[in-house]
């Protein structure tokens, strides 16, 4: 058989989909959509085993991906009777060591995100032990596969993807036939779990897992992956070789694995990359865009340097034949992108607006940035928001989150540190109570130990917590404060929102209620923007980004008919996930060196930030230096396309 991978591209035709896919893959409309799909089907196998009066062996998985499809399996519990008194589970993984009652502990995740609202026998629940000694993890990990060979293996298992192509904690180096065991955890994925520990210090430093042998062994597994993040490793574990360096390609070689996905997860697979390479297309002029950008990247020749022979030898010959010839498709296309770039975010004022991506008029323009929390705002769209200032623009800045979870807890410590001592020094007024407001430090062990206060005034430990992290949350706000101030905007330009789902949440637990919506709401319809600037569409829909998200559409459909709405219109930028492919912009703002400058002063203002990112956690990879290698390689690509050359650009995308 001919490997696919060993093909030009244009010798590809519609059957090669299937080989270049080799995992079926399912692309749902949304996460809620392939959770329900996947839950009716594990519904009917439980079903079937209770009428044979037999058990059902489900494998399980942490992280964000499945918890939906626990959402829909409790769902069905309680609104369709399926019961799970013949279910025995087994989890994936768990971290190591930790112990079963810390807050991030997957036991506790378990219980709190399916098994405290099924009827799921506790007997029945298996995950690793992360407490076991050192000495018996080896004795406990083969226990663990005798359990699951005394269940009579597992029957279905559900699996995640790690940003390093991680299933459980099988980083990439594991091997095909490889066991549960304890494994160290690769920095990658320590990194992307630091927030959820308040501190990359504070993640453990290894963790038990199945091996990818024992998965590779369920008779059945499905892999969910949601957003743009996970778009590239899944299309390596999906066409790529099978390759330990991405564990989550083993999968290729079970017979009864396929792979969940949205859109955005799936976007960076052949037929959505090269789709004229599978099928004929009907030509578009956003595909259209698509297919010139890419010949021009894949042949390395500026788009107005393309030749016939480049098109026909890279499948784009019906192309041509449509939209030729070449020189001028080219042009067009050249024309097109030249358009999009453009250094009036907000319109240029009395100046022929017909090419331009925003209009002229009105001038200036109400302008609205919707932060999902601080940071967001100069990250995505920093070198925009100076450049709409001081062009006359009135503009507001809304953090719909106080931004409180992200804040680790050393920065907390030390802001706290310098008040106390500031008060003790007579610079400040010493506060009433000199004492720590971590929840981690012993609460004082009498009321009258708290600093002689009475004992009415002494606090519980949740006012407590919620008072420190009602300090992160002021953090945030000066850091906010100081870095709107760097792109010209006056503290007064900012909102707080404090959305209450954040507040009452955690990472993965938010649940936004018709309040958070009211508060979006109210806030469109006091400003009547005519602007709006939001971000997290297209990301995982358990991430923060994306659940503001929802939240704010909900608002912009519930003002959908108000009369301000004629005038407004949406924008979308990227907060922390990758540029969009240059075909998908619709308006480019260029940078220049000095602009560049301040916007990593700004970035440079969130302090608290610098490590919080979901990068490599390496030195470099610190916001700042973040900000400014996106913010360049975006110019880069209008560079290589043969445009203008800019110092760096941000890229935004017409939202309705
Ligand atoms: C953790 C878990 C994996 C999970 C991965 C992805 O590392 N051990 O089992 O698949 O995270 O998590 P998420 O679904 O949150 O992206």
């Amino acid at each position: 058989m001919v490997d696919v991978h060993d093909l030009n591209e244009g010798d590809l035709n519609q059957e090669d989909l299937s080989s270049r896919e080799r995992i079926p893959v399912d692309v749902v409309s949304s996460a809620d959509e392939g959770a329900r799909r996947v839950a009716a089907e594990v519904a009917v196998l439980i079903r079937e085993r209770q009428m044979a009066n037999a058990q059902v062996v489900l494998g399980l998985a942490t992280g964000s991906s499945p918890v939906r499809f626990y959402r829909e399996l409790i769902r069905l519990h309680r609104e369709e009777g399926l019961s799970f008194a013949n279910v025995v589970t087994f989890n994936l993984d768990e971290y190591y060591p930790l112990a079963a009652d810390h807050a991030e502990s997957y036991r506790r995740f378990m219980q709190e995100q399916l098994f405290d609202h099924i009827d799921i026998p506790p007997e029945n629940i298996h995950i690793p032990d992360g407490s076991v000694s050192r000495e018996k993890a080896h004795a406990h990990a083969r226990e663990y596969e005798e359990r699951i060979r005394e269940a009579g293996g597992i029957d279905f298992q559900i699996l995640g993807i790690g940003r390093t192509g991680h299933i459980g904690f099988n980083e990439p180096g594991s091997d095909a036939h490889s066991r549960t065991r304890l494994v160290p955890l690769n920095a990658l994925t320590r990194q992307d779990a630091a927030r959820d520990f308040l501190g990359l210090e504070k993640v453990p430093p290894y963790g038990i897992t199945m091996g990818v042998g024992t998965i590779l062994e369920a008779r059945e597994v499905v892999l969910f992956a949601w957003g743009q993040a996970k778009a590239k490793v899944i299309a390596q574990a999906v066409e790529g070789p099978v390759d330990p360096a991405l564990p989550a390609s083993f999968l290729q070689h079970h017979g009864e694995a396929w792979m969940v996905l949205d859109e955005a997860a799936a976007g960076e697979l052949s037929r959505y990359r090269f789709p004229w390479l599978v099928k004929l297309m009907d030509w578009q002029p956003r595909l259209i865009r698509q297919a010139v950008s890419w010949l021009s990247e894949e042949t390395g020749k500026s788009v107005l340097r393309l030749v016939e022979s480049d098109y026909a030898d890279h499948g784009l010959a019906d192309l041509l034949a449509q939209a030729g010839p070449a020189y001028g498709l080219n042009i067009r296309i050249f024309n097109e992108l030249q358009h999009t770039i453009s250094g009036w975010p907000g319109g240029k004022p009395r100046a022929d607006d017909s090419t331009r991506p925003e209009r002229a008029s009105p001038h200036p323009k109400r302008v609205l940035v919707l932060a999902p929390e601080p940071l967001d705002d100069v990250f995505g769209l920093g070198g925009t928001l100076s450049r709409l200032v001081r062009q006359g623009h009135e503009v507001t800045v809304a953090y719909m989150t106080s931004g409180s979870l992200g804040v680790p807890e050393e920065d907390a410590e030390g802001a706290q540190e310098l008040l106390l001592e500031a008060a003790r020094e007579g610079i400040l007024e010493a506060p009433s109570q000199e004492r720590s407001l971590s929840p981690d430090k012993a609460p004082p062990a009498s009321p009258s130990e708290a600093s002689g206060k009475a004992p009415s005034e002494a606090i519980s430990k949740e006012q407590k917590a919620n008072q420190w992290r009602r300090l992160k949350a002021l953090m945030r706000r000066r850091e906010a404060r100081s870095a709107t101030a760097l792109c010209g905007l006056s503290a007064d330009s900012l909102r707080f929102l404090d959305l209450p789902f954040y507040e009452t949440g955690r990472y993965r637990s938010f649940h936004p209620g018709g309040a958070d919506a009211r508060a979006v709401q109210s806030l469109l319809e006091d400003l009547q923007p005519h602007q709006v600037f939001a971000t997290g569409q297209g990301e995982d829909p358990t991430s923060l980004a994306a659940v503001c998200y929802g939240v704010f559409a909900q608002a912009w459909e519930a003002t959908q008919d108000a009369a301000w709405r004629a005038e407004s219109r949406l924008w979308l930028y990227r907060a922390h996930s990758e540029d969009w492919p240059v075909h998908a912009v619709d308006m480019a703002v260029p940078l220049s060196p000095d602009e560049l400058r301040a916007k990593v002063s700004a970035v440079y203002c969130h302090l608290s930030q610098r490590n919080q990112l979901p990068g490599t956690g390496e030195a470099g990879d610190e916001a700042w230096y973040r900000a400014v290698r996106r913010n360049r390689a975006a110019a880069g690509v209008y560079h290589r396309l043969g445009l203008a050359e800019y110092e760096a650009m941000e890229f935004f995308r017409r939202g309705d």
